[in-house]
């Protein structure tokens, strides 16, 4: 069995469908996973889809994914702006992470244009709504095959 890619969601985004949907859009968390699994399934990829609102648990989740992991996208929602420990948790990880966002994070207030993160990921895909994780699928299903071939 190969090793699945963890998509990792952040603080409010279990509220997706409610939470400002002018922003955020429509779709819902569970929207979020089925279009994931759908894009996955196309390269056989399995996904473990999880969402926390507690930075804590993120991290906890990040080193799980170094151990047993493919490769990593992560929505870190609010924490994407303020968490050195998830930095550090995905700095510690050897397995290939993609930074996504639902909005375009740098046409909103200013504090949303700094991520802790981006220097610890592969690439950052931001403002496509839920296609932004399934470009992040795509983009990671290529780079893993280039890798073993
Ligand atoms: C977000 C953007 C963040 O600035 C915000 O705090 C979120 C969601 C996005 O997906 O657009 O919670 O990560």
């Amino acid at each position: 069995m190969s090793k699945p890619i963890y998509v990792l969601n952040g603080p409010n985004l279990n509220l997706l469908g409610q939470r400002e949907p002018e922003v955020y859009g429509h779709a819902t968390l569970e929207d979020v996973r089925n279009r994931v699994n759908t894009r996955a399934a196309q390269y056989e990829l399995a996904i473990e889809f999880r969402q926390s609102n507690t930075e804590g648990e993120l991290v906890d989740w990040i080193q799980e994914a170094g151990a047993n992991a493919a490769g990593l996208i992560i929505n870190a929602g609010a924490y994407t702006h303020t968490s050195v420990a998830i930095l550090d948790a995905l700095l510690a990880t050897d397995v290939p992470c993609i930074e996504v966002h639902l909005s375009n994070v740098f046409q909103r207030e200013e504090f949303r244009h700094h991520s802790y993160i981006s220097v610890a990921c592969v690439g950052v895909i931001c403002g496509f709504g839920v296609k932004s994780y399934e470009l992040a699928v795509e983009a990671l299903a290529e780079r893993l095959d280039a890798a073993e071939s």
